[in-house]
């Protein structure tokens, strides 16, 4: 599974880019509103921190106008995809993209039906978002649930756009989207270090820490 982070905070791209397995990075209006810069700045400085997929997200609106938008951020880094709602005109700017050979992500997908509607107009990526779902329904596996009927759907087609788990809130939804088979996880900052945490573990280095002693 890729790992991508999911900020548009610069000094936490240029913290996360030391640590040798970040594949990507996704942002979105909100989280590049919480790091006070304009999209354009902020996409192309995390170009020059990471090799891989960057999202950058169109505002909602006329198929026509996201393509447009599409156009300006696709010419500043052949990394750059286009981060688009999952709406009807979503969809028509994906496949008029993917015409074009550029690559999408179509976001804030909820359900199988959304994720085909995607996979048909070419869309490179798809994001179903495990946490809002989860909060939506009150139900800790409804995100990995929906992932894992994704890929069974996709896998019945061998429909090639990539499932990316969204909307990562702890280290059991990293857990739960390499189980259903997401392409990718792209994670907050802090899930990251998260991750890497068991109590056994730091138990385990205080006995080695001590050996001896
Ligand atoms: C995905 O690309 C989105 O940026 C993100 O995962 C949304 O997560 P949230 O529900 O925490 O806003």
């Amino acid at each position: 599974m890729k790992l991508f982070i999911d900020t548009a905070i610069i000094e936490e791209i240029q913290t996360a880019a030391t640590w040798g397995i970040i594949d990507g990075v996704t942002t979105n209006p909100s989280l590049i509103a919480k790091a006070g810069k304009d999209l354009v700045s902020v996409i192309k400085e995390i170009t020059a921190l990471i090799d891989g997929p960057i999202s950058a997200e169109v505002k909602e609106g006329p198929a026509e106008a996201m393509v447009e938008e599409a156009f300006g951020y696709a010419r500043l880094h052949p990394n750059i995809v286009i981060k688009v709602p999952m709406t009807l005109e979503g969809i028509k700017a994906t496949a008029r993209l993917t015409k074009y050979d550029i690559k999408t992500n179509v976001t804030l997908c909820f359900s199988v039906p959304q994720a085909i509607a995607a996979a048909k107009a070419g869309a490179t990526y798809v994001s179903p978002f495990m946490g809002r779902l989860d909060d939506f329904t009150n139900d800790p596996e409804a995100g990995y649930k929906l992932l894992e009927d994704i890929r069974v759907a996709f896998d019945n087609y061998g429909i090639e756009t990539q499932i990316i788990a969204a909307s990562i809130r702890h280290p059991k939804h990293v857990e739960q989207a390499a189980l259903a088979g997401a392409d990718v996880a792209t994670i907050p900052f802090k899930v990251f270090l998260q991750m890497l945490e068991h109590p056994l573990t730091t138990k385990g280095l205080e006995i080695f820490r001590n050996a001896g002693k």
